[in-house]
């Protein structure tokens, strides 16, 4: 007898690429989980869309209506928490959260980051890379601490810089890698293979020293 679908809320703010390639996943590969939802601050984003076309249940919370950031993530946990995930997909959600959501979904929250964590936290990422004359350059799947993109990472995939490469053609470079690796992560913790413990992340029971890297 199969385990029960792990129910995941993923939250985007725009394209949506990388919940597109989660919900092929989900599909094609299979994993073990069911998106029961897809939340997104803002009205446009395509991923809602994307969402849409594939029958799941989609939200518009404006957080430009809130008093505060404190108000905001208070209703949109509670949004969150009528579908009971065990897993929270950040997928290009462009808000920083408090403390107080970070702590509520400890250790069953992850986000994709398009750099080579510890590298490059925070925005403009290509740019930056391009900038430092890097030759190469990635993206990680973390756990989310209350360190902006500084939970302990689980996989992370690394791509080549080219010398005529423009922010757009290395970020669809990684994007590329982005669509492998955040399924791949997320069907490990929909097998119970990997886990967070303290700052620690374990996979198959063992402590990670370094990210898995593809
Ligand atoms: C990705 O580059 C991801 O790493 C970052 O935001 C972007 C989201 O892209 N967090 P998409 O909305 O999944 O296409």
């Amino acid at each position: 007898m199969t385990d029960k679908a792990l129910p995941i809320v993923v939250l985007i703010s725009g394209s949506g690429s990388n919940l597109q390639a989660l919900i092929d996943a989900i599909d094609t590969q299979p994993i073990n989980a069911e998106i029961c939802a897809v939340i997104s601050n803002r009205e446009h984003a395509l991923g809602l869309d994307r969402a849409q076309k594939a029958g799941i249940d989609t939200h518009f919370i404006d957080h430009t209506r809130y008093a505060d950031r404190a108000e905001f993530d208070q209703a949109l946990m509670q949004l969150i928490d009528s579908y009971q995930p065990g897993l929270i997909v950040l997928a290009g959600f462009m808000r920083i959260l408090t403390d107080e959501f970070v702590n509520h979904y400890n250790g069953r929250m992850l986000n994709i980051h398009p750099s080579l964590l510890p590298d490059y936290k925070g925005l403009n990422t290509h740019q930056r890379v391009l900038d430092d004359e890097q030759t190469t350059h990635g993206a990680s799947v973390h756990f989310v601490s209350n360190e902006l993109d500084g939970g302990p990472v689980i996989i992370q995939a690394s791509v080549p810089v080219y010398t005529d490469d423009t922010p757009e053609t290395l970020a669809a470079r990684v994007l590329e890698k982005e669509h492998q690796i955040y399924p791949m992560a997320v069907k490990w913790f929909a097998d119970n293979r990997i886990q967070l413990q303290g700052q620690k992340v374990f996979l198959d029971g063992a402590p990670l020293e370094q990210p898995v890297s593809m």
